[in-house]
């Protein structure tokens, strides 16, 4: 995130810019304990255990050295424009690094952690050139400082490692979420970790396992899915993929974000309160966090938001009691983005800094991302330890966890980068991101056309195709085609708010975009297009909607590409979430013409589509990352057959639902009745049932062949402590190879707390050629099924109510018991 905090004004010392790091090892002499002559320092030891160099490592640390361990300062404080005489080191993007910078941050204030937020690219904004930046902030803190200790890095690596502009981008979660490929998730977190690992950010601040349940919020395109254990599985692999496999000698560090119920707010605006029942937290909220956690993941982000009246970064039911206690958490645990100062700032829960740093610290908040004031963290960090209000051993807790994360990831022993292999590993894997956007590309309506067949797929040999619509591409390079890319990327692409976008130049969100000359090579819709059709098709590019009708008259036909502009966080919410006015009447524009007029929407999130929801072909695209447009043509010319499926409730719009369209009758097509999931309880709302009248549900996805499940059988009884063994028959039935993702619910006939109809326990992904069939063996833990028992107040430990339930595949059902 950019930051706003005011620069700060220090003392006035001499400083030569800084240069650039080799890649040596790190080095050796260091002061020996108290009492005691070692020359070689078991913490410098790589054969020794690590339980073993922490214990000698923190035995050696001063309280202030221990204290800068949980400090992690913007790479901003490191840069000015030049060697600041006044000591202002606070530096924008672009800026070199400074010695004098970083001798205070990283040596006179003992800073453990530097991270680059979403705007602070390096100037050289190439793998090379962060991996370079990279080298040269761990050398000057491991060669200066007392015990030589190396500082961890964060980034953002949320779809990719997305700052330097040449590197490969994957669909954004939401996209992945419509995989339900947990094997691609792996691949994906494996590609994402041989960037890293090039360059430098060895503490990703990835996966957001936050559930998406409303489409108003900003991030909502950075999670998964809205469904507990689809998040859940898709995270784990994810994070497996990112740390390689086992934890130890991991070299990149996960981190399951943001703890917990950040996606919940009641207004669906970001950072803002949500009001959560124990109970919604505890069968819902929590298990999306925790399949990341059992996965491995070294650490975990605090949500920003307050949960029932309490900021999530004060709350040690939520840090200590829930995460470590309940679920198992081992690793480091860090604020967001200046939230131990919210705490004083915003929620007004601490009187000052020092107060805010205590109830954080106490709550269970490992590391402060603070972001920019590192002497004020460590003044009120002292002054809390000298007057109790923070134990000393709360701090050694903290930094043992710090210390250990360090030694795991190989920081005292391999701490550097070869930036001349960084280039390669930034754009690496393209072929890997188009087969993951082909994967989600999600088919959601595709009607007869007057030759009786379906609209797609198209046939690569047709005389004329239009493509029209604000994320279609550009002919040539250009603004048109940086705006193209910028869409299909979406936000945490080379800048926080995404590669490039044309705005107001009284927008506030300028701050935050990336620059014209840094555009990812990215293949548009009409790229992939051109590259997919036979050499007599003519493509034709039209940029107005006037073009686009006439063009129109004479095409085969029309390919419309539209949706949203790149975003993040609450820059991105958006209280009524509908294709824009002029995309809606360019789209009834060409329907008119009588042509077959394929919508591409590309967004982060479902929105109201107007004339868009009724069209020949539907594809939902999400944000599909550097490969989309390929990706898009494989699907519209049937190279890939469609799979992916909805991870998300897509919203009624508010004129086809007719309880609210009678208050409004002709208004235009706005997105309506939400927030709108799956497991959504029933109720009694004039015979609705659940109320849940989606304009597409949970797990819709059509595809160019067709499949039945047959034969559906579960375990007849099991315990509360068991797995539930399901078998089913898949069986494509259609005329082409593809691949059926199976979602496999359970239905409670009567419960004590309100069930809801359905309820994701577990899913298949079954590929088959035509005609072919298989069966599918699976199984869930009962687990998944456990609620908190009692009244409205229930605050128990969840669990799983005996008596009688049903899985449900497609229209089949199978019956279980779960023994008392
Ligand atoms: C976001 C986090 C992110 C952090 C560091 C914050 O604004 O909420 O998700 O990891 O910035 O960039």
């Amino acid at each position: 995130m950019f930051h706003l905090w005011p620069r700060r004004r220090g003392a006035r010392i001499a400083a030569t810019v800084l240069l650039a790091a080799s890649c040596v090892a790190a080095v050796v002499s260091v002061p020996a304990v108290a009492g005691q002559s070692d020359s070689t320092p078991v913490y410098q030891n790589p054969k020794a255990a690590i339980v073993a160099r922490v214990n000698d490592l923190l035995h050696r640390m001063t309280l202030e050295e221990k204290v800068g361990q949980m400090d992690q300062i913007l790479v901003t404080e490191l840069r000015a424009p030049s060697a600041p005489a006044d000591g202002d080191c606070n530096g924008g993007a672009d800026q070199p690094l400074q010695t004098v910078c970083l001798q205070r941050v990283l040596i006179d204030n003992h800073t453990g952690s530097i991270l680059s937020g979403g705007t602070d690219n390096p100037a050289d904004n190439t793998g090379k050139g962060w991996a370079e930046q990279y080298n040269a902030i761990q050398k000057f803190a491991i060669d200066n400082s007392r015990l030589h200790i190396p500082i961890i890095y964060g980034v953002d690596a949320v779809h990719g490692f997305g700052h330097p502009f040449q590197a490969t981008l994957f669909p954004q979660s939401i996209g992945m979420g419509a995989t339900w490929d947990t094997r691609m998730a792996e691949a994906a977190g494996a590609a994402t970790r041989q960037q890293l690992l090039a360059t430098g950010g060895n503490w990703n601040f990835a996966p957001v396992q936050d559930l998406a349940r409303d489409t108003r919020w900003g991030r909502y395109y950075e999670t998964w899915a809205e469904a507990p254990v689809l998040a859940a599985e898709l995270g784990a692999a994810n994070v497996r993929g990112m740390q390689g496999g086992g934890f130890d000698a991991a070299k990149i560090a996960a981190t399951v974000k943001h703890f917990a119920g950040y996606s919940q707010a009641i207004n669906g605006h970001d950072r803002a309160e949500a009001q959560l029942p124990i109970r919604y937290l505890q069968d819902t909220i929590f298990p999306a966090y925790q399949g990341g956690i059992d996965a491995g993941a070294a650490t975990v982000m605090v949500n920003s938001g307050s949960v029932n009246g309490i900021p999530a970064t004060a709350s040690r039911y939520l840090l200590t009691d829930v995460l470590r206690g309940k679920m198992g958490f081992k690793g480091v645990v860090i604020s967001d983005f200046g939230d131990v100062g919210a705490l004083v700032s915003a929620y007004h829960v601490a009187a000052d800094f020092a107060g805010a740093v205590a109830k954080a610290v106490n709550a269970g908040v490992d590391v402060s991302m603070t972001p920019n004031d590192y002497t004020g963290w460590q003044s009120a960090m002292l002054q809390n330890v000298r007057s109790g209000a923070i134990s000393e051993a709360r701090v050694n807790d903290s930094v043992r966890r710090i210390l250990t994360l360090k030694f795991q990831l190989g920081l005292f022993d391999q701490p550097f980068v070869d930036a001349s292999k960084a280039n390669a590993a930034v754009t690496a894997n393209r072929d890997l991101a188009r087969k993951a956007a082909g994967e989600s590309i999600t088919l959601l309506r595709n009607e007869q056309g007057a030759s009786g067949n379906p609209t797609l797929p198209l046939r690569t040999d047709l005389g004329k195709i239009v493509v029209a619509g604000p994320s279609a591409g550009c002919a040539a390079p250009g603004p048109d085609c940086a705006a193209a890319v910028a869409n299909q990327l979406g936000g945490w692409s080379v800048s926080w708010q995404g590669p490039f976008q044309q705005l107001d130049p009284a927008d506030h969100r300028n701050c935050c975009i990336g620059r014209p000359d840094q555009i990812p090579d990215a293949t548009t819709v009409f790229q992939g297009i051109k590259a997919a059709v036979s050499a007599s098709t003519n493509v034709v590019l039209a940029r107005d909607q006037q073009t686009a009708v006439s063009e129109a008259a004479t095409a085969d036909a029309v390919v419309v590409a539209v949706g949203e502009k790149p975003y993040a966080e609450g820059l991105g919410d958006f209280p009524a979430p509908a294709l824009a006015a002029d995309q809606q009447a360019l789209i009834a524009a060409l329907q008119a013409t009588g042509k077959p007029v394929i919508v591409v929407v590309i967004a982060g999130r479902p929105l109201a589509l107007g004339p868009g929801a009724r069209t020949s072909a539907l594809l939902m695209a999400y944000l599909p990352g550097t490969e989309g447009g390929s990706a898009v043509a494989d699907v519209l010319f049937g190279k890939v057959n469609p799979s992916g499926k909805l991870p998300v409730s897509w919203p009624s719009e508010s004129t086809q639902s007719p309880p609210l369209s009678q208050f409004n009758p002709g208004a235009p097509s706005l997105p309506g009745d939400q927030p709108k999931f799956l497991d959504l309880l029933p109720g009694t709302n004039f015979g609705q049932g659940s109320g849940y009248n989606p304009l597409f549900p949970f797990g819709a996805g059509l595809s160019y062949t067709t499949f039945q499940s047959s034969g559906l059988s579960a375990s007849a009884t099991v315990s509360a402590k068991g797995t539930v063994a399901v078998t089913f028959t898949v069986t494509n039935t259609g005329t082409r190879a593809g691949t059926n993702v199976v979602p496999v619910y359970v239905h409670r006939p009567v419960s004590d707390v309100v069930a809801p109809n359905r309820r994701l326990v577990a899913f298949a992904r079954v590929s088959l050629n035509a005609g072919e069939a298989t069966t599918v063996r699976l199984s869930f833990p009962v687990s998944r099924l456990a609620v908190t028992p009692a009244d409205i107040n229930g605050a128990g430990t969840p669990a799983v109510e005996p008596g009688g339930y049903e899985v449900r595949v497609d229209n089949l059902t199978a019956a279980f018991t779960v023994r008392r």
